[in-house]
């Protein structure tokens, strides 16, 4: 099964009929402002990529662990591959005995897809993970942290107790921290793998604002990093796009400049749809400060429509009219935005008061 992401801006220009250029894209949680790119020696877009061990010194200083990373193309290689590769690492044993995977019910959807497909048995979690008490002999539990949308955070000790329960399990604790640059208190798990039963996905594109190089990182043990380097080959990820990443990985004065940026930016918008789109409308807004999640009242609409989701569903509809893209959920009952640059906020403010205009003349919502 396809799933659908954010970022499909040609697709969505296309469906609605408004040039691509004249849309606000906010679909995504990869940040507005990008790390400007260095001037790339030819070298390096002549030959082929090669071990990186400046690259890697940079990322381990960065993501503050000891041990050797793996630099993939972007966490997704390292999503897509686990399952195939833990299944043949514990052969013996899988097969006889399932092996659960859990997975946050609401959250980056390729996880759970790919333990899926490869045949793997799925259990979702709520808000909340699972009892530790309820583990099972070689389970899997992916906790995305802080998780996207809905901003869940889950502090280091947490992760500590389920990390070591996992170990006597015999199983595979995997930390997808694709939004944790943005998190101020130290709640990585990256400098704390120390054996196979613990995995680190680290995404490079987010918090530089750099996607489209596809760039990763994975904090593994010398046997896994060994293991999916053998099977994802020598040149998973270009030079030129290893060569950027190891200047931002230096550059702290630009990640201070940008985490207050972001910071402050995120702030605003938080502020902006608050005015605009009120309590009446607002249940909650959670997120990081790489987006922000807003949850709906639905009680406040007049579901004769029979819809319960109607509110986000309309209100996507409504702002892609206006050329503004966020991301309706996989469910439809909410939307995620991606933080906006202070010049697009005009044309965000105008969109969501619209949008809730018509919203209100669609429905018994009060305006006030
Ligand atoms: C939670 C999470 N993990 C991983 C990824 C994959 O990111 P990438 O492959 O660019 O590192 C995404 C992409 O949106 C994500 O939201």
């Amino acid at each position: 099964m396809t799933l659908i992401h954010g970022g499909q801006l040609h697709q969505v220009a296309a469906q609605y009929k408004i040039p691509v250029n004249n849309w606000l894209d906010l679909s995504t949680g990869i940040a507005p402002l990008s790390y400007a790119i260095p001037d790339i020696p030819l070298a390096l877009w002549q030959q082929l990529p090669q071990k990186n061990a400046d690259l890697l010194a940079a990322a381990q200083g960065y993501y503050q662990c000891s041990q050797p990373l793996l630099v993939t193309n972007g966490s997704q290689s390292i999503i897509k591959a686990l399952p195939l590769l833990w299944a043949q690492k514990n052969s013996q044993v899988i097969g006889k005995l399932a092996s659960r995977v859990y997975v946050p019910e609401r959250g980056y959807k390729e996880h759970g897809q790919a333990w899926q497909d490869a045949g793997h048995l799925l259990c979702f979690y709520q808000d909340e993970l699972p009892e530790i008490t309820e583990l099972t002999p070689y389970c899997v539990l992916v906790v995305i942290n802080p998780n996207n949308p809905t901003g869940k955070l889950f502090s280091r000790e947490t992760l500590q107790a389920y990390q070591q329960a996992i170990a006597r399990l015999h199983g595979l604790l995997v930390i997808d921290e694709a939004f944790m640059d943005v998190i101020e208190k130290p709640n990585s798990m990256g400098g704390l793998v120390t054996h196979s039963h613990t995995l680190v996905l680290r995404s490079f594109g987010k918090f530089f604002g750099l996607a489209g190089i596809r760039l990763g990182f994975l904090i593994a043990n010398d046997e896994w990093r060994k293991v999916f380097s053998n099977y994802l080959g020598p040149w998973q990820v270009n030079g030129p796009a290893q060569f950027i990443a190891q200047v931002a990985l230096l550059d702290t004065d630009w990640q201070a400049e940008q985490k207050q940026t972001l910071s402050t930016l995120k702030a605003t918008q938080v502020a902006l749809l608050q005015r605009c789109w009120g309590d009446d409308l607002i249940a909650t807004m959670h997120g990081c400060n790489l987006f922000i999640t807003v949850t709906f009242h639905v009680e406040n609409v007049d579901l004769k429509q029979g819809k319960s989701h109607f509110i986000a569903q309309q209100l996507y509809h409504l702002l892609c009219l206006q050329g503004v893209y966020v991301r309706l959920a996989d469910e439809n009952d909410t939307l995620r935005f991606g933080i906006a640059l202070t010049k697009d906020l005009p044309k965000l403010e105008q969109a969501l008061l619209n949008a809730k205009n018509q919203l209100v003349a669609l429905t018994n919502l009060s305006s006030a």
